[in-house]
């Protein structure tokens, strides 16, 4: 165990008391979306990978059927029974974590009582999913305990896990997101991006093969501010959008399944031209994902970087949802020599941007885009070079 799971132990055991010995560790990660932004919620493919930035729980099962909360980073501490969860709604903090576990019961499982404690890594409202890696490391330590504890031995279901992730965002969060977050956070692989068609839950894995380039990821560290009422309304505009489109292509049952060719006939029936941007959006967006996944297969890394710009440009003017600092931060990157893509990553409204960088590139583009980026915005970014990991698991 590392230096850093050890001190972790020994903080739970300040907390809890008891000793060391019996403690369990779950860890669940953020995530990068490569590409195919707000189209997981219209049932299109989307292609993210998880970071090796994680959420962690240290974690101990109780007698009785409560569950205690504290974090590494927050003096709050949080104390409910499972039999009575709803009260979490109106927490600050442990919202998700009682709302995975009462969705957890109301999917069937059976829980026990848990201590736990959370130590995030996955930086908060940057666009990384930081809330999905800690539904999903909830998630898994409930889950795997409350199995123990009544003996059930099946092997956990991690999509359904993921499933119950998202409708904790539904029912406890109040953003009615599509799956991605939580199932990259759940189903991630080590070194491998996943395509996922968020209709019918069918995914495969792909080695992320960039030879001599990097992902680095650059914080914009603007708040998201009015990002989950944004979100929502976005969902319901291409709502609307497939509601129109029924009237003349009923058979389709997401909007995702509008090919380009049938969004081209029909565009002029939807009147309002905001939503016909929207839609044509999230039409185009799904078509280079697959172009993109081809295109990695293929080591053909200039198109896939292109397809990238393509996409910024696409949810920048038609489904405007990213803003002046991750507008900047992406021509700032444009300007590097050796970037052959960037754009924003996740919800938007602030957040982060994914850039794909030559290895020997990668410090001047940390320090020309930061300086620039800062001189614009007045803002001081953060920067990652990632690494792709693994979903949720236990920590042995
Ligand atoms: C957030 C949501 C996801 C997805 C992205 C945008 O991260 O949680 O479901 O819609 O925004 O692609």
């Amino acid at each position: 165990m590392s230096e850093k799971i050890t001190q972790l132990k020994n903080k739970f055991v300040e907390i809890y008391g008891g000793s060391t010995n019996d403690l369990r560790v779950f860890a669940s990660p953020g995530r990068v979306n490569l590409i195919g932004e707000h189209i997981d919620y219209c049932g299109g493919y989307v292609f993210p990978a998880a970071l090796t930035l994680d959420s962690t729980v240290i974690a101990r099962p109780r007698k009785d059927r409560n569950i205690r909360l504290a974090a590494t980073d927050l003096p709050d501490r949080v104390t409910a029974s499972l039999d009575n969860l709803e009260e979490g709604k109106s927490l600050r903090w442990g919202n998700y974590q009682l709302g995975v576990a009462d969705e957890l019961q109301k999917a069937g499982y059976k829980l026990t009582g848990v201590d736990m404690l959370f130590h995030d890594m996955v930086p908060l409202g940057s666009g990384l999913s930081s809330s999905a890696a800690i539904e999903l490391a909830t998630a898994v330590t409930l889950a795997t305990l409350g199995n123990e504890a009544h003996g059930i031995t099946k092997p956990l279901d991690m999509v359904e896990l993921a499933v119950i992730g998202q409708r904790t965002e539904h029912n406890y969060c109040g953003v009615n997101c599509g799956i991605m977050d939580q199932f990259a956070s759940a189903m991630g692989k080590k070194d491998h991006a996943i395509l996922l068609d968020c209709g019918s839950l069918k995914y495969k894995y792909t080695p992320l093969k960039l030879n001599g380039y990097k992902i680095v990821l650059g914080n914009t560290k603007k708040k998201r501010g009015l990002g989950e009422s944004k979100y929502n309304e976005r969902v319901q505009e291409v709502g609307e959008g497939l509601r129109i489109l029924k009237q003349f292509l009923p058979e389709k049952v997401h909007l995702c399944d509008v090919t380009i060719k049938e969004f081209e006939q029909y565009k002029d029936k939807i009147e309002n031209e905001v939503i016909r941007r929207r839609v044509q959006h999230v039409v185009y967006e799904n078509v280079r994902v697959l172009e993109s996944f081809d295109a990695l297969e293929n080591g053909d890394l200039i198109k896939f970087g292109n397809l990238l710009k393509e996409a910024h440009a696409s949810i920048r003017d038609l489904y405007e949802v990213t803003g002046f600092e991750l507008d900047t931060m992406v021509e700032e990157a444009a300007k590097v020599e050796g970037v052959i893509g960037a754009r924003m990553t996740g919800a938007g409204f602030g957040g982060c941007t994914v850039n794909i960088v030559r290895e020997d590139k990668v410090e001047t583009f940390i320090r020309q885009v930061g300086e620039n980026y800062r001189a614009k915005t007045g803002i001081t970014p953060e920067f990652y070079v990632s690494e792709i990991g693994d979903g949720a698991r236990e920590l042995k």
